[in-house]
């Protein structure tokens, strides 16, 4: 296992929720699929919060506010200690992602994906940016390259289907859609579609 290609923790939580709980020093990041008609009861923590659904829908309760959410068109935002839940309202499974770690900020919404062009690659891309992070999905031509770079933000990425080759700090993975990347705050990193498809890759900067 490595630090920036970290392995995930399976956890049931036994209300047809299993999450993949991924670890990236002070950031918590899962997969989560949910099962039709299971619901994550309110709760709160510490940690701010935000997710997208990827497949499905869910209805996100955010301290009684409640919103239907479709795939990978809206992020979701909970400050700390916000009451928060989630139920998958169709008869179908959801997947979707979320990511926690304590910030000094105090956003609450649900924010839209916009139009938007990735600085790395110039490619377009669906983006929205958050007090505290900034999410992209971007369409990764085949045989296009993702030129090394650093930033001051960390980076945590995902993709949604095939395989990208991603060399962080000199170590290289080949990524499929159940394992992701995370490149801390400074660290270089680059990636290659070296595939004959598109892929869709979601990265998000805290
Ligand atoms: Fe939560």
């Amino acid at each position: 296992m490595s630090q920036f290609f970290p392995n995930y923790e399976l956890v049931q939580l036994g209300s047809g929720i299993e999450l993949k709980v991924f670890n990236c020093q002070d950031t918590i990041f899962q997969f989560a699929s949910v099962e039709p008609n299971a619901q994550l009861e309110s709760h709160q923590h510490r940690e701010s919060q935000l997710g997208m659904i990827l497949n499905g829908s869910l209805v996100m309760d955010l301290n009684g506010n409640k919103t239907l959410m479709q795939p990978l068109s809206h992020v979701y935002v909970a400050e700390s200690n916000l009451l928060h839940g989630a139920s998958n309202p169709l008869p179908q499974m959801t997947t979707s992602f979320d990511l926690k770690r304590i910030t000094d900020d105090s956003e609450t919404s649900i924010l839209k994906l916009l139009p938007d062009e990735d600085t790395i690659t110039n490619l377009p891309c669906q983006s929205v940016t958050g007090t505290w992070f900034k999410i992209s999905i971007i369409k990764i031509p085949s045989g296009c390259p993702i030129p090394s770079h650093q930033s001051e933000q960390a980076e945590i990425g995902f993709i949604l289907n095939g395989e990208l080759q991603i060399t962080i700090d000199n170590e290289e993975q080949c990524l499929n859609s159940d394992q992701i990347y995370y490149a801390p705050s400074q660290v270089l990193h680059q990636g290659n579609n070296l595939s004959n498809q598109e892929i869709y890759l979601i990265k998000i900067l805290i």
